[in-house]
């Protein structure tokens, strides 16, 4: 099971933040294919955070089958809980609220957590939240650095591809989101094409790393459209179709680590593109701010410093929240509840698999529309 690294400092700040006894929040994570728990006092100090990931088991899959997915987080859940109460230092009887992601996400998954967190709340008698996993990640970065609202946010993951202005705790403005996939789909769909395992962006950038992205020309869709949303699966079947023509030896000598880079290029230019174009019209809003990278494509190195430069470019700053807050984790869902502490939710709350931040934005142009 995987940790937030020790950190000698947080370890000496969370011995006397107990001492005080603060209002500590249990977070509950279980949407996708990690498995997590993490407790979170109310001022922003993580004394545990746990993920336990299903990585391997769907590897053999090579993406996440909901049903397995569900199962192993049942199978998982009552020991990651343990362990991050555990790990905090503390008793039950300390926590004084239980959160749960309530969506959007795999429907068996948010049903264990949510399940999970009810009975915790039932039993304490203490407070009981359903957070929107997107909320999670859009206020994480406010767990380690001063951001103050509004801040634009990027947020990449395997499952969302979203441009939005945090406004505040439950207040958003979705600039953008993706019109079909999401751009760590596009390196997961496109890794499996090319044979390179599940998940696919580690494998597609450490392959990138030989190759020279000139060679491969691959479409950046929606580059210099006028609005912010995004599209990435015309890139996959043009990944198909260049991996083929590699294989029948019609390439002019094109490799299989230039194709890794040429995409990655492709999805590095398209997303600087559009963030560009979100931050100059947050900028016209609200004047240059912070934009903040989220979700496990921010990993990426070479998306990383193509951002960075598009940022500066802008007169923003950029924040990039610490890896294991950047992927799916318990204390981001923690966090957020804690954000909104005086609003708690009713054990009638019914998991959602599809719950926009902000349901008044506009759809963008085109088909099927992400949460
Ligand atoms: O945020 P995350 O851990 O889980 C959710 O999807 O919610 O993101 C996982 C996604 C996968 O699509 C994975 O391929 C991608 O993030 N990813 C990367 C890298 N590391 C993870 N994509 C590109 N480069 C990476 N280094
Ligand atoms: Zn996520």
């Amino acid at each position: 099971m995987a940790a937030m690294p020790y950190d000698p400092w947080l370890s000496e700040r969370h011995g006397r933040l107990l001492m005080n006894n603060p209002f500590l929040m249990l977070g509950i994570e279980s949407s996708c294919d990690e498995t997590a728990a993490a407790i979170v006092a109310g001022d922003g100090t993580i004394l545990a955070s746990e993920v336990a990931s299903q990585m391997d088991i769907h590897a053999a899959h090579g993406g996440v089958v909901p049903e397995i997915a569900a199962r192993a987080h049942l199978d998982a859940i009552d020991m990651v809980i343990d362990t991050a109460i555990a790990k905090a230092g503390v008793g039950i009887e300390s926590i004084g609220g239980v959160a749960a992601t309530g969506g959007p996400g795999l429907i068996g998954g948010v049903v264990v957590g949510t399940v999970t967190a009810k009975a915790i709340a039932t039993a304490r008698g203490i407070p009981y939240y359903a957070v929107n996993h997107l909320e999670g990640h859009a206020l994480s970065p406010r767990l380690v650095a001063p951001v103050a609202f509004p801040y634009l946010l990027l947020l990449v993951s395997g499952g969302h591809t979203q441009l939005l202005a945090v406004h505040g705790p439950g207040d958003y403005e979705r600039y953008g989101t993706t019109m079909d996939d999401a751009a760590g789909e596009a390196f997961d769909k496109s890794a499996k094409i090319m044979g390179l395992g599940y998940p696919g962006g580690p494998a597609i950038e450490r392959l990138a790393a030989e190759g020279d992205a000139g060679k491969v020309r691959l479409p950046r869709p929606l580059k210099g459209a006028d609005h912010c949303h995004f599209s990435f699966s015309g890139l996959k079947t043009a990944v198909a179709t260049r991996h083929a023509a590699l294989k029948a030896n019609d390439s002019d000598g094109a490799s299989l680590a230039d194709l890794a880079a040429s995409l990655q290029a492709a999805i590095a230019d398209c997303l600087a593109d559009r963030a560009r174009r979100a931050m100059d019209r947050f900028a016209d809003a609200h004047g240059a701010s912070t934009l903040v990278i989220a979700g496990g494509v921010a990993a990426n190195k070479a998306i990383f410093t193509r951002l960075e430069a598009e940022a500066i470019g802008a007169g923003f700053d950029l924040v990039v929240p610490p890896a294991w807050l950047c992927t799916d984790n318990a204390a981001m869902i923690a966090w957020a509840a804690l954000e909104r502490r005086q609003t708690p939710d009713g054990m009638s709350f019914a998991p959602r698999p599809r719950w926009p931040l902000d349901p008044d934005a506009a759809p963008p142009p085109g088909r099927g529309v992400r949460a």
